[in-house]
This record gives C-alpha cells, sequence and structure tokens, in this order.
C-alpha cells in the first residue's frame, strides 16, 4: 500500500522513487480524449478574467512556485509573481485590479498560507489551491482546488510533491494557452511522458550519485548550488533539500551574482554544483564553473545531454527546455538523501522540522 515502505529504508527513497508514477498519475488525470490538458472551465475562465497570478506558498512549494511562474508566463502569457506567505500577509504589495491568487501546498494545511488566503477571501478576490490532500484547510476555503495526485507525502522534507506541483502547473498553463488561443509550447502531455522516462533513466544511476554524495558532500559543512534561469530556480530547491535532510550549510544562488559576493566564500574544496540545461546560458554558467575551480573548489556539474562536456559527473537526459526543472531536481534529491544516510541523520524526521506547520 501507500504506506508500506516496503524494501525502502527511508520514505524520502520511496517518494524519490515514485515520481515517474506521479507524473504518468497526473497526466491521465488532466488529459482529454485528444490526450490534451484540459481542466475545469470555471477555473479557466476565472484567471482568463484576471490580470495577474500571484502565486503564495512556503519552503518547497514556493521555490515550485517560481518554476510555475516560468511555465505560466511562457506558455500562457500570464504575468505572475510568487510571494513567500509569511511576508505576503504583513507586507503586502500593492495588488493589479483584477489579481487571481495560487496557493501551493502540498498538506493544504500551512498555517502561513492560510492567513493570506483569509485575507484575499475578505477582499473578494479569487483564489485556486493546489494540494495533495483532498479536504485540506486550504483547499476547502478557496474557490477552486486541484490535487496534485502524488500519494501520500511522508517523509518531512517533500520531493514527489515538488515534481507534482511542477506537472500540474504546466497542465494549468496549456489550458489556460489554449481556450486563450495562445499558440502553446507543443503537447505538454507528451513532453510529460518523455519526462517520466527520462526520470526513470537518473533514478536507474543511483549507484553512481551515491557515489558522488560521498565524494562530494560526507565531511563539508558548507556546499553552494549555482544556476542561471529556470536552473536557478531548481538551485534554490536542491540547496533547502540538502541543507534541510544532511544540516550542510548549503546556499542556491544566481550564477552570475558569484563574482558580486559569494565568490568570497569560496576556498579550497569547497563543494559548488552548478546546474546546466539551458544552451543560452551554458557557457557563461561554465565560466563560472572555472573560476570558482580556480579558486580551490570541488565542481560537480550535472548538464543535460547535448550540452554536457567530458568531466561533468550527471548528464541529464534531454528533455522540454521548461521541463528540465523536473529531471534536474531529481540528482539534487539523490544527493540530500544519501548524504543524510550517509552521515547517520534520521532521513525521514530532520531534526527541528515538521511536515506540516500550522502555527504562523
Ligand atoms: C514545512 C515542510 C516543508 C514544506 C513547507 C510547506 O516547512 O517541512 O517541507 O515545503 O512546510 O508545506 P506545504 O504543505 O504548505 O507545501
Amino acid at each position: 500500500g501507500d504506506l508500506d515502505l516496503g524494501t525502502y529504508p527511508y520514505y524520502m527513497a520511496k517518494e524519490i522513487d515514485e515520481q515517474p508514477a506521479v507524473l504518468r498519475k497526473i497526466i491521465q488525470a488532466y488529459q482529454n480524449e485528444q490526450g490534451q490538458f484540459e481542466l475545469d472551465k470555471t477555473i479557466i475562465s476565472s484567471i482568463e478574467n484576471s490580470d495577474r497570478i500571484y502565486i503564495v506558498a512556503c519552503g518547497t512549494s514556493y521555490n515550485a512556485g517560481w518554476v510555475g511562474k516560468q511555465l505560466l508566463e511562457t506558455i500562457a502569457h500570464i504575468p505572475t509573481e510568487v510571494h513567500l506567505a509569511s511576508e505576503f500577509g504583513y507586507n503586502m504589495p500593492i495588488l493589479t485590479k483584477k489579481p487571481f491568487f495560487i496557493f501551493l501546498s502540498q498538506s493544504g494545511e500551512t498555517a502561513d498560507s492560510r492567513q493570506v488566503l483569509v485575507k484575499i477571501n475578505a477582499m473578494g478576490f479569487p483564489s485556486l489551491t493546489l494540494t495533495n490532500v483532498a479536504g485540506s484547510t486550504l483547499s476547502r476555503e478557496a474557490d477552486f482546488t486541484l490535487l496534485l495526485h502524488a500519494g501520500p507525502e511522508i517523509a518531512v522534507a517533500s520531493t514527489k510533491a515538488y515534481t507534482a506541483q511542477i506537472t500540474v502547473l504546466t497542465a494549468l498553463s496549456e489550458t489556460i494557452a489554449r481556450e486563450n488561443g495562445v499558440a502553446g509550447d507543443g503537447n505538454m502531455a507528451h513532453e510529460l511522458g518523455i519526462v517520466a522516462t527520462g526520470m526513470e533513466r537518473i533514478l536507474s544511476e543511483k549507484t553512481a550519485i551515491e557515489q558522488l554524495a560521498t565524494d562530494f558532500l560526507s565531511t563539508s559543512r558548507n556546499a553552494f548550488y549555482i544556476g542561471r534561469g529556470i536552473d536557478y530556480y531548481v538551485v534554490m530547491e536542491a540547496a533547502l533539500k540538502l541543507k534541510e535532510v544532511s544540516y550542510v550549510q548549503t546556499e542556491g544562488f544566481a550564477a552570475g551574482e558569484l563574482k558580486h559576493g559569494t565568490i568570497a566564500l569560496i576556498e579550497e574544496n569547497t563543494p559548488v554544483i552548478a546546474i546546466i540545461t539551458n544552451k543560452a546560458t551554458a557557457g557563461h554558467t561554465r565560466g563560472n564553473v572555472q573560476e570558482v575551480s580556480a579558486r580551490g573548489a570541488h565542481t560537480l556539474v550535472i548538464a543535460m545531454e547535448g550540452l554536457e562536456q567530458q568531466n561533468d559527473q550527471i548528464v541529464l537526459p534531454e528533455v522540454h527546455p521548461l521541463l528540465t526543472p523536473l529531471v534536474s531536481v531529481v540528482p539534487t534529491q539523490l544527493l540530500a538523501y544519501y548524504t543524510s544516510l550517509h552521515r547517520g541523520n534520521d532521513v525521514d524526521k530532520p531534526r527541528n522540522l515538521a511536515k506540516s506547520v500550522t502555527v504562523e
């Protein structure tokens, strides 16, 4: 059953492995007979009547929100902002005339997100909650809700909910694009099928990734992830994952910002992990890898097929350029998992953290 660990030592390992199946389940759940994504018309028309989307979330869901912004803007051409729930409620920006709110919450119970929902409900603005838990508070209190179909997520560190959120946001973006007569970006249901197969390939290379976790992260006290554009959004999540389960102090930042400050922290053997999936920025990020390497950093490169170079340690299968986070995040989840495991931490229950935080 869903809660059965089977042969896995920890839920985090099981949940990382479940991701290809979760993607296929979402494709199934949200596609029409023509194999295209199609969602509830009332949600789509409410978004069509708005002039801007505000995504509000915390933690890993917030990191998924940044990829969501890229999807909604590029595929559906809707201006989108991403906000931390704990900041937004008490420091609200000037809103547009017709905002539409999307709450991302695996549990549907996060108090920081709920306080924002209560406020915007009082202001009369429409909202949609994407959640893994049917009947959860945020799902009941928003106007609309879409399920993530990820199955119960038990490990405190979120993995399959992150990829499920990005997948459902892809389905949403494509449906809006079609209804609005925007060209969209190809058949995303089909592209996501390719992603699921790609994820399986990465998962079959687990032993090599476990070895990289040993080589790069077993004794270091700190680490850095760098990337640009959509890879920057993924490194924010990769850094959160590594720090929360392994307790290695990790920062994820835009590769171009290195020279504006963070490069001062690079010492002999500091691990720096780069994600490179975008052709337009690959050369610049490679330059950053060389800069830190020249200062003694221990560099690990995760690159997409077609952009890889000889010494890159992890090569990702090629997928649609907007869907690269779904494959690039997987090795970073595995690096976090194995680092935590080898350090003897309680992988599923990191110290001081809770799965669902119901206090502000
Ligand atoms: C907690 C969890 C995180 C999660 C965050 C948001 O802090 O430890 O893993 O990302 O809450 O949770 P939600 O259920 O709203 O997505």
